[in-house]
């Protein structure tokens, strides 16, 4: 489909049967149990710019990714390393490997940064919000493209140094680090919600 123009008419549904049966079966796949490839430049462009498209009150676009891909990953390993040594020096080697190799885990890492506009009147809370509808929206994107994935946040969304390296401001947090793979093998169904315990009637 052609990317809407400003203005343009879009419908305001899109009646999808396929859509429905994505969301009803949607699984995640843990990390550990994903593999190459990941998507193309393309699809992962459209992975992203699919992310970007969310309810955003007053377009804020309280938001922003950092890509990892191939060589970034590791590169990216000697910072979880270094941080992960310094929060625990006495850590067994295979431990340390483990947190070095994170991000190889998947050919695509997104990093979902929450960057909230603190003097804007749209309150933080629906900011916050709307950076979590970017990483529901990127995974719904990657199932549709025939990718598997997780959005986790694991230590190292909430290390002071990680953060420092991933160069955080102050008015920022990790929203998620959304891995992009293709499945080792496909996961089972896990426990949901009861909805006769979640859904009451006014
Ligand atoms: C904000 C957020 C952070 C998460 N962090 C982790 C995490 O660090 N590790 C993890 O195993 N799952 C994490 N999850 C849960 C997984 O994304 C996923 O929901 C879970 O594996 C269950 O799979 P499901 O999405 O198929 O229900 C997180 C979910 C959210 C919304």
């Amino acid at each position: 489909m052609k990317k809407p123009g400003l203005g343009d008419v879009l419908p305001a549904c899109h009646p999808c049967n396929e859509t429905i049966e994505l969301l009803k079966a949607r699984r995640s796949t843990p990390a550990d149990f994903l593999t190459e490839p990941g998507p193309d430049p393309e699809t992962l462009s459209s992975i992203l710019e699919i992310g970007a498209r969310v309810p955003d009150h007053r377009r804020v676009t309280p938001f922003r990714f950092v890509v990892f891909e191939g060589d970034a990953r590791q590169r990216f390993g000697e910072v979880l390393q270094a941080a992960f040594v310094a929060n625990e020096p006495t850590a067994e080697p295979t431990r340390i490997d483990y947190e070095r190799n994170r991000f190889m885990r998947a050919p695509v890492v997104i990093a979902v940064i929450s960057s909230i506009n603190t003097s804007h009147r749209t309150p933080e809370w629906e900011q916050i919000l709307t950076s979590g509808a970017v990483c529901q929206n990127m995974l719904i994107a990657a199932s549709a493209y025939g990718f598997a994935a997780q959005w986790i946040t694991e230590w190292y969304a909430f290390d002071e140094r990680v953060l420092k390296e991933l160069g955080l401001r102050g008015n920022e947090r990790v929203t998620g680090y959304i891995y992009i793979g293709v499945a080792k093998e496909d996961p089972k169904e896990r426990a949901r919600p009861i909805m006769k315990d979640i859904v009451t009637r006014y």
